[in-house]
This record gives structure tokens, sequence and C-alpha cells, in this order.
């Protein structure tokens, strides 16, 4: 296939990319490098060993999105663009609105335009919002609690009125995507202070921080600490690969997890990396974070029964990938 990827300068993107180059697809990058990295494109060429096209442009600059569509002609869409910080998005709720829910629509305009019909969507399990039972299945009430949350359930809500007559889409709602690349040439590189557990368990281990704030040890879990369903980004990548193959045959609109099924504590994730990296992690016990909840599992039956995927890497798996590129690459890109 010919697939537009919006954000593969980013994270999951790049990933992602490399594993599609691999499965024989062309690729045309859409990102404003806003959040991305020239420095992961250039990997990601060196890795696949692939041409693919890149334009630096916003998804929401209908123009240059117009002529990508025109000279490029995608089969189909993975669409990774967006702002994805929770505490950012309490902070300047419109710039959510304006860049997921706006440059989403700017998106499906230019596919309806040039008569691109399928697209995979980078949905959030926030979209739940406090679990009422675990594991969470897709039946779970829908009950964002912030607006990043509210900007990816108004994405699915969008994205399930535009499917129909040909038009298929899929929102994969990620659990916690963690690990990198198996070579150790591209990996997380968050800007700033990182938000996520394992990005900063990371920089603590090569020493770029201290020690690891564990937010919470009182919580109705194992140890105390909170419980996430680590997803490894190599099995997320092929859920990607997996969504594009079953598209056809899937209902007009899916939404799908795309999770392990299993729980890790905060304790047994920063046990994991200290094996991996062969060094002891500081941590410190402060109090609960605002907005975090002590347990959130996947169920990701229905995953594994429409894409025939299943997530195949465990958080040891993920830790040896992260610290290979951590210590690989201490300053991330170095952009
Ligand atoms: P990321 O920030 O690394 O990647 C997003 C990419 O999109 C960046 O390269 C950025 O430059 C680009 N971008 C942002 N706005 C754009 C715009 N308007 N036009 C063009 N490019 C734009 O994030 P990621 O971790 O790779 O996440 C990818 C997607 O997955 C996001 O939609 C995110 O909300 C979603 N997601 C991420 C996680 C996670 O924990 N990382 C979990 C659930 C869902
Ligand atoms: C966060 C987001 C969520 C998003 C998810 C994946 C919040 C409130 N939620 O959730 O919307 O879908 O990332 O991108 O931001 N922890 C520490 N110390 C740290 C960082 C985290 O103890 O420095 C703990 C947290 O309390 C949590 C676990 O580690 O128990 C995982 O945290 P994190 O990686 O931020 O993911 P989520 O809390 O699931």
């Amino acid at each position: 296939m010919r697939v537009l990827v919006t954000g593969g300068a980013g994270y999951i993107g790049s990933h992602t990319l490399v594993e599609l180059l691999a499965d024989g697809h062309e690729a045309l990058v859409v990102d404003n490098l806003s959040n991305g990295f020239q420095e992961a494109l250039n990997r990601a060429k060196q890795l696949s060993n692939k041409h693919f096209g890149f334009i630096d442009c916003d998804i929401r600059d209908a123009v240059s999105l117009g002529k990508a569509f025109a000279a490029f002609k995608p089969d189909a869409v993975l669409h990774f663009a967006g702002l994805k910080a929770v505490g950012e998005s309490v902070e300047k709720p419109l710039a959510y609105y304006d860049n997921n829910v706006g440059g989403t629509l700017s998106l499906l305009r230019a596919m309806d335009a040039h008569g691109c019909q399928r697209i995979v969507f980078s949905s959030s399990a926030t979209v739940y919002g406090t679990p009422h039972y675990l594991p969470l299945d897709e039946a779970h009430p829908l009950e964002p609690v912030n607006p990043y949350g509210q900007t990816k359930l108004m994405v699915e809500t969008m994205l399930r009125d535009w499917a129909g007559d040909g038009r298929k889409a899929c929102a994969l709602r990620y659990f916690n995507p963690v690990g990198a690349h198996e070579s150790g040439r591209m990996g997380e590189d968050p800007r700033g202070i990182p938000n996520n557990l394992m990005p900063y368990v990371a920089q603590v281990a090569i020493g770029r921080r201290d020690a690891l704030n564990v937010f919470g040890n009182d919580y109705d879990t194992r140890d105390g600490t909170g419980e996430r369903d680590y997803i490894h980004i190599t099995d997320l990548a092929h859920a990607h690969l997996a969504s594009l193959r079953a598209l056809d045959d899937l209902a007009d609109f899916e939404a799908l997890n795309i999770g392990t099924g299993a729980g890790t504590t905060v304790k047994e994730l920063v046990d994991a990396y200290a094996q991996a990296a062969g060094r002891e992690i500081k941590c410190y016990y402060v109090g609960p974070r605002a907005g975090d909840v002590a347990s959130t599992i996947a169920c990701p039956k229905q995953a594994q029964a429409k894409l025939d995927w299943t997530a195949r890497l465990n958080i040891d798996d993920a830790s040896r990938a992260s610290w290979h590129w951590q210590s690989q690459n201490p300053e991330g890109y170095g952009e």
C-alpha cells in the first residue's frame, strides 16, 4: 500500500514507519516537527534502507496537505499527529482541540477530496476515564477526564460518522507505549522533563536525573504503587500493520484496545529497568499525582480476534530496548 503517515517523525510514528517499510509498503511522512525529529527520520531511512518521502507541514495547512495527497495518492493514512500531554491540555485546552480535532478534520477533508478511504488513528485508553472495572474492554463507558482525552473521543466520534460508503476507520486505543527499536538507533526522546514513567526512569539510569519520584505507594495494588499495561513499541507498530491488513474486513468504524492484558507496577518496572541497565534506580516515594488511578489494564481480546495480532514482548524486553537506546544516545537525537 501507499501509506501517508502523519506524525511520522514522532515516537510511535517513527517506529511504525520502519516496520511499515520492512513490510513492503511505500510511505510519505507529513509532520510539522513540533515534537518530532528530523534525525528520527534519518535513522528510519538508515534502518530500513528504503526511500520514503517527507513533507514538513502542519496537517491543518489544507493547501500543503492537498498537494501531498495529490502527489502521493495514498491508499491509506496512519494518523499519529497530535498533541499528547495531559497536563498541558488542561492549561491550553484550545490548542488541543485545534490541533487534535481541527487537524483530523482537515485530514479527513483532504482524504475525501482525493478519494482516500482508509485511516488508522492513534486513540488512547484515556478515553475510558476512571475505570469502573478491570480489565478495560471496549464496552466500558467513555468518560475522559481531561481535554486531551476529550479530543481523542471527539476524533473517534468524527471517524465513526465519517466511515461508511466504502470509507473505513480504525481507532487503536493504546495503553502505555514503552521501549525502543531493537537496534538502539531509535527511541523515545521527550523534550523537557519526561511526563511518563519509563523515559523518566531511563534518564535516571543514564544520570541525567537524580532520582525517580514514585507517585503514590498506598494504592490497592500488589505493592502499593500504580499499575499499568505497558505495550512494547514494536508490538504497537505491528498492530498498525495488522490494522491496515484487516481494515477492509472490519466494520466501517472499529475501536480496539492495544495492550498486553497484563499489569506492571511502578516498582516492578523500576526493578526490570535496574536489571536491564545493571544500575540502581534511586527512588523517592511521594504522594499520588492528581488525576492518577491505581490500575489500568487492557482486555486485548477484540484486537487479537479482529486483527490477528497479539503482543509478544514484555516489560523486560522493553526495559532492555529502552536502555540500549538511552545508553547509546544519552542526549536522545541531540536536536
Ligand atoms: P509524538 O509527540 O512523539 O509524535 C507526534 C508527532 O506529530 C510529532 O512528530 C509532532 O511533531 C507531530 N505533530 C503534532 N501536531 C502536528 C500537526 N498539527 N501537523 C503535523 N504534525 C504534527 O507522540 P507519540 O507518543 O508518538 O504519539 C503519537 C500519537 O499517539 C498521538 O496522537 C498521541 O496522542 C497518541 N498516543 C500516544 C501515547 C503515548 O503514551 N505516547 C498513548 C496513547 C496515544
Ligand atoms: C499518562 C496520562 C494518560 C496517557 C498515558 C500514556 C496522566 C494523568 N495520564 O498516564 O492520559 O494515556 O500517560 O501516555 O498524565 N509515575 C511515577 N513517577 C513518574 C511518572 C509516573 O511514579 O515520574 C507513575 C504514575 O503515577 C503511574 C505510572 O507511573 O502509576 C505510569 O505513569 P505514566 O507513564 O505517566 O502513564 P499514565 O499514568 O498511565
